[in-house]
């Protein structure tokens, strides 16, 4: 898969099915900082699901400024999660991306800050009526453009 290298010097990759870049060329690490993690004002110990959960930029910052986090992280393309091991990880969030990547083998992971993420892997339209209600704290809805994807 090929990356391509956005304003903020973060790397993001293109959908072929989608026709739509996974992130704004204007920063990926910017997008997921500014628009999913300020605004969620996330702390140690919340529940979050991850919907589309591409190449790990908005686990990867919450990850980054917590512990104890559980996370469930629905995605549907495969090709994406094998991705993250080629992605040059953003400077700062090496560690958090060397992590992200083990989800090609296990479905589970935990970091030293005991933080849980778990994928599942599949479409979020058949996934998500099977979940707990109420259960999550914070959401990360990061779908691609509704011109793209309605
Ligand atoms: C804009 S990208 C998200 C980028 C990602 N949050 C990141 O930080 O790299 C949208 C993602 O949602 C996934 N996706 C789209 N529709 C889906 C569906 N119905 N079920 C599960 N995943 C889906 C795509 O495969 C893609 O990885």
């Amino acid at each position: 898969m090929d990356f391509f290298k956005t304003r903020d010097d973060s790397y993001t990759a293109y959908s072929n099915r989608y026709r739509d870049y996974y992130h704004t060329l204007a920063g990926a690490l910017e997008q997921a900082r500014k628009l999913f993690l300020a605004p969620a004002d996330i702390s140690d110990g919340m529940n979050i699901l991850d919907l589309g959960f591409g190449l790990g930029y908005n686990t990867a910052v919450a990850l980054a400024e917590c512990c104890e986090l559980n996370i469930l992280a629905i995605e549907n393309e495969v090709d994406i999660l094998k991705a993250i091991k080629s992605l040059p990880p953003p400077q700062g969030l090496e560690k958090e991306f060397a992590f992200l990547v083990k989800l090609h083998k296990k479905v589970t992971i935990t970091d030293d800050k005991d933080n849980i993420v778990e994928l599942l892997l599949g479409n979020a339209l058949h996934l998500v009526p099977t979940l707990p209600t109420g259960f999550f704290d914070r959401i990360f809805f990061d779908p691609f453009s509704p011109e793209r994807q309605p």
